[in-house]
């Protein structure tokens, strides 16, 4: 083993959409692991949008937790194998979840890393479908969006990690979806994966197609992007509507403070409409993490639900990846191929 690794930086906090030279690639030794922890080796990285928020100065969009500080490694979950383990219950070899940021190798607490199974399903998949952003719209779904049989749902950002198993959710519970992505190689994609309906948000007339595809209103709408998508899809809400709110990816990289909605009049709306809006973050449902496991788990094996991993190969690349990320460019679940591994 090498003694020294490549990690990259958060350089400088940037004001609208983030650009390379925010981040900074350098080099550093391998650090070692003390009493119950273990020296991990990164597989993949996951981009996900809530970083861009880490990047920001306090007053984060997406986040309560604080900034990454200046000068330190981008935070960012992982799934990694153990090198070097000072705690009993991990070895070389074993695959990891772990928030090792965005660099080879990491020094994490053993009570902080989640096993992960490489019999089970391909390990990046813990960082996705199985993962953090699969928990999100399981819990989405099953507690607030309830969908019922012939319900309308409607899934923003509906071919992202969060966005493409909450509409396929929506389908296996028999309600009519609309799922709503960038651009024509997506709306493919959530065609083949069933949703019955898939509109691009880009359209100049998105907003006449989606009252064309929700002539009966819309009873469930999952929140990923906020902005235009939102402001079309909330006055045709039905009354009892639910809203699960699992982000507003549109909001993040903007520099206005200006709130796009008339509060008076979302909050009379939620009133007179009996709307439910939930935001929520994904630990909230962690109660629902074994049904989650195993229902996935079982989709997965007979096909009820599809998903799609675009992966970008090198660390050093994690930035541009990150930029492609938050302005759509990916279809699917986004990653960072770090490094092979001791099995491959
Ligand atoms: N609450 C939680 O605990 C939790 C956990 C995980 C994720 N989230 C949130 O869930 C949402 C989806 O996350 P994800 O990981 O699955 O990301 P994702 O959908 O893979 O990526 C974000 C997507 O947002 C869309 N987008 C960005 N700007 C937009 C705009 N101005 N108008 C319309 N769409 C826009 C883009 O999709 P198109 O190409 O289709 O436009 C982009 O691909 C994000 O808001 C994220 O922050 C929340």
């Amino acid at each position: 083993m090498t003694s020294r690794q490549t990690r990259i930086l958060l350089a400088a906090r940037p004001d609208g959409a983030p650009r390379l030279e925010d981040f900074e690639v350098t080099s550093a030794p391998i650090p070692e692991p003390g009493a119950g922890e273990v020296l991990v080796r990164t597989l993949y990285l996951s981009l996900d949008p809530y970083l861009r928020g880490r990047m920001g100065s306090s007053a984060s969009h997406s986040s309560s937790t604080p900034p990454v500080a200046l000068g330190a490694v981008m935070e960012g979950g992982a799934v990694a194998e153990v090198v070097r383990s000072e705690d009993p219950h991990f070895g070389p070899g074993d695959v990891v979840s772990a928030a090792t940021g965005w660099q080879e190798y990491g020094v994490v607490a053993a009570t902080a890393v989640r096993r992960v199974d490489p019999d089970e399903a391909p390990v990046s998949t813990a960082l996705g479908i199985r993962g953090m952003p699969g928990l999100t719209a399981y819990g989405a779904i099953r507690e607030i969006g309830r969908p019922q049989r012939g319900e309308t749902v409607v899934v923003a950002a509906a071919t992202g990690a969060v966005g493409s198993l909450a509409g396929q959710m929506a389908r296996l519970a028999g309600a009519r979806v609309v799922g709503i992505a960038g651009g024509e190689r997506k709306a493919a994609w959530l065609r083949e994966a069933g949703f019955d309906v898939a509109l691009d948000h880009r359209d100049p007339a998105f907003e006449t197609r989606l009252a064309e595809a929700t002539p009966d209103g819309i009873d469930v709408y999952v929140e990923n992007v906020g902005g235009r998508v939102w402001q079309a899809v909330w006055p045709r809400l039905n009354r009892h509507a639910r809203v699960p709110v699992c982000g507003v990816a549109a909001a993040y990289s903007t520099t206005s403070t200006r709130v796009d909605t008339d509060v008076a009049g979302l909050m009379s709306g939620l009133v007179t409409r009996s709307i439910t809006l939930r935001g929520f973050v994904f630990s909230d449902f962690e109660h629902l993490r074994p049904t989650f496991e195993r229902e996935v788990a079982d989709w997965l094996r007979s096909g009820a639900v599809s998903h799609h991993e675009d992966i970008v190969d090198g660390l050093a690349n994690a930035p541009a990846a990150f930029l492609g990320m938050l302005a759509g460019e990916h279809l699917g679940k986004r990653l960072v191929r770090v490094s092979a591994g001791s099995g491959s």
